[in-house]
């Protein structure tokens, strides 16, 4: 049976099957973007290749119609830091792109994120999209019973913003999820520890830092979604979808298989591991 208490959503372990079924479609329709990234592809390809290929998994884009949201996937390119709209412009050398993507499959959901870097970027940039996927598993390393959710926020924020005085956007936070794409609790990527509802087994969130170079602040375009930093400095996001469980977290999203096709890519820039 589903236990619930709050508005907190515990899954099955059945359940959590089958919500790694949907996380692990998302894992390999982001594999199939890092083999085909390249300067002069356009995120508008990349939205009708994931589109396409979720479909013919028998599964559906969760974000498209989301609240009006208007595409199948979200694809954020340097001081975009979410919600970017795939559009016609060629990607090219020296841009890193955030493609967010989510499917329902067999009525679960599957919502995670990878950041891609084309070519060659500053030092800099380099750090920062390594420091926000280390956040995340900072982050994914407290997610475990008997810690509280402020656990995961502040390893998020001390990873980033105390550490490397990154900007840890307010406005966005991650979630839960399960039938729903967004389910309690809200999961910002900053807070205070032993703060917040205790984590119990088989709560399922979707952590995702979103870390800017520069200042925290984002301004949202006119189009009701684009968010940019205000600044116009460079933004990363990085998503998993994690179970919560007694001794170690279960990782229900795959970023082995991306990070494969990554690191065969030649067009594609790994070399922060
Ligand atoms: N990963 C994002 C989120 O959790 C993407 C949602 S885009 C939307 O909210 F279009 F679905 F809203
Ligand atoms: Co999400």
């Amino acid at each position: 049976m589903t236990r619930r208490d709050n508005m907190m959503i515990y899954k099955t372990d059945a359940e959590v099957a089958l919500m790694k079924e949907a996380a692990v479609l998302v894992s390999k329709t982001l594999t199939e973007v890092a083999k085909i990234l390249k300067p002069g592809v356009t995120t508008m390809q990349i939205d009708k290749l994931c589109d396409e290929y979720v479909r013919d998994n028998k599964a559906i884009p969760s974000f498209l119609n989301y609240n009006g949201y208007p595409y199948s996937v979200c694809a954020s390119v340097n001081e975009v830091v979410v919600h970017g709209f795939p559009n016609n412009v060629a990607l090219k050398e020296g841009d890193i792109v955030s493609i967010d993507m989510g499917v329902i499959l067999n009525g679960w959901h599957g919502d995670h994120a990878y950041t891609f870097i084309l070519g060659e970027v500053s030092d800099a940039i380099m750090q920062l999209v390594r420091v926000t996927k280390e956040s995340l598993y900072k982050g994914i390393e407290k997610a475990i019973v008997g810690n509280r959710l402020g656990d995961i926020c502040y390893a998020i924020q001390e990873h980033t913003e105390k550490k490397y005085g990154y900007g840890v956007v307010r406005e966005l936070v991650g979630h839960g999820l399960g039938r729903s794409l967004h389910e309690d609790p809200q999961v910002p990527n900053y807070g205070k520890r032993g703060n917040g509802p205790m984590l119990k087994e088989n709560l399922v969130l979707a952590i995702e830092p979103m870390i800017n170079l520069g200042t925290k602040d984002v301004v949202t375009e006119s189009d009701g979604w684009t968010v940019r930093t205000k600044d116009h400095r460079t933004s990363v996001h990085f998503e998993h979808d994690v179970c919560v469980k007694k001794n170690k977290a279960l990782i229900l999203s795959d970023y082995s298989i991306i990070e494969a096709a990554e690191k065969a890519n030649t067009n594609l820039n790994s070399k922060y591991y």
